[in-house]
């Protein structure tokens, strides 16, 4: 942990009303612990709008495998952007849905793009992308 810094806020009554129970239905030992954490997924989450930053994040799909030459499609995708694939997760989720989360880092326009390809796959019926880059704290 970095050097801990103090310092106010000032809020409206209703919003830290809101944020007082988030944090107690989270099971936050305190304001400061919640406050830092939605920071850092904030700030995390606003890399995804840099291109050029180098990320770490996840591309979740949900997709029928029995639909016509989908499963070939995502593959060939996903060797085609090898060097930004960490790992892969693929769970059957019933006789017909698979869950795939796979695991990317690389320039936020390549992971992307990769992303966008493969969400908008015939047959794809949800996916998105989110960067989980830990944020520096010192
Ligand atoms: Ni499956």
């Amino acid at each position: 942990m970095g050097n801990l810094v103090r310092f106010g806020i000032s809020m409206e009554a209703g919003l830290l009303r809101d944020f007082d129970e988030f944090i107690k239905k989270k099971g936050f030992k305190n304001r400061s612990q919640a406050i830092a954490q939605c920071l850092r997924d904030y700030l995390s989450q606003a890399l995804e709008t840099i291109p050029e930053a180098v990320v770490t994040g996840i591309i979740i799909l949900v997709y029928n495998h029995e639909k016509r030459d989908l499963v070939d499609t995502l593959i060939d995708l996903q060797h085609a952007f090898v060097g930004n694939i960490i790992s892969t997760l693929h769970v059957h989720l019933d006789h017909h849905h698979c869950l795939e989360i796979i695991v990317v880092k690389g320039k936020t326009s390549d992971l992307k793009e990769l992303a966008n390809k493969l969400i908008s796959v015939k047959g794809v019926k949800q996916g998105c992308f989110r960067v989980v880059s830990p944020v520096q704290d010192e």
